[in-house]
């Protein structure tokens, strides 16, 4: 029998809309010209990004990894005009397949995708963000998210992707070290009181933060 949580999620990903006619084409690429395409959004949980970014209509987003532009794409949809987003990607392979697609779309005017370290990056930024995703390696969330708050402003939002990390953050027994990582990063947005958030059990799990 197909896994039960697949299946839901396959059903989920059939009737939810499709961001943007590019992203199809964005997954082929990945699978055949990177070794991680895993780590790109997809279909699913792009729709649910392009959703939010709609209905906070941002001047201004952050992205902290970008991989192939999968999640930019989307999160561009939503943009109010006039607005940017700004997305962040050492890896410089990943950045000329991202930029090969944003080229191709109506969103590169308003995307710019800095290449560098976002821990170097993030405090030179000279903007307020309202809609921030942080989808970089797991081990710098906790810094990220510090540093992203010197960017937010009350009301901003801030997602944070593979919160529940294939489902291992409820292994409380002998958890591995990113899985360790990953709950103490979730224990302390739970107990910050700077901001409200909740966990929206999608794909591998999206932390959807709102600042107060
Ligand atoms: C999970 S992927 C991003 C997936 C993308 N957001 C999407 O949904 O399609 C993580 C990306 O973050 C990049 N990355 C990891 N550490 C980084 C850092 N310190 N600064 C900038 N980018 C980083 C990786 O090279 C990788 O491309």
């Amino acid at each position: 029998m197909q896994d039960i949580n697949q299946a839901i999620h396959d059903y989920c990903e059939k009737l939810s809309f499709l961001p943007n006619a590019i992203l199809p084409e964005i997954e082929r690429a990945t699978h055949l010209e990177t070794l991680a395409p895993r780590m790109l959004s997809g279909h699913l949980q792009g729709a649910f990004l392009t959703m939010v970014s709609k209905m906070t209509a941002p001047k201004n987003i952050l992205e902290i990894g970008t991989f192939t532009g999968y999640s930019a794409i989307c999160l561009a949809e939503g943009l109010a005009s006039g607005g940017e987003l700004i997305t962040i990607e050492y890896n410089p392979e990943n950045a000329e397949i991202a930029r090969r697609f944003f080229d191709q779309t109506p969103a590169k005017n308003k995307i710019t995708l800095l290449e560098g370290d976002a821990k170097a990056i993030i405090p030179r930024l000279d903007k307020s963000f309202d809609l921030v995703f942080i989808d970089a390696d797991k081990e710098g969330y906790a810094v990220y998210f510090d540093l992203v708050m010197e960017k937010c402003h009350s009301g901003s939002i801030i997602l944070v992707d593979n919160v529940l990390w294939d489902g291992k953050v409820i292994n409380n027994e002998n958890p591995d070290k990113k899985t360790r990582i990953i709950q103490e990063f979730n224990l302390k947005i739970a107990g910050d009181n700077r901001v409200e958030t909740t966990i929206v059990p999608l794909r591998d799990g999206i932390m959807l933060t709102r600042v107060l």
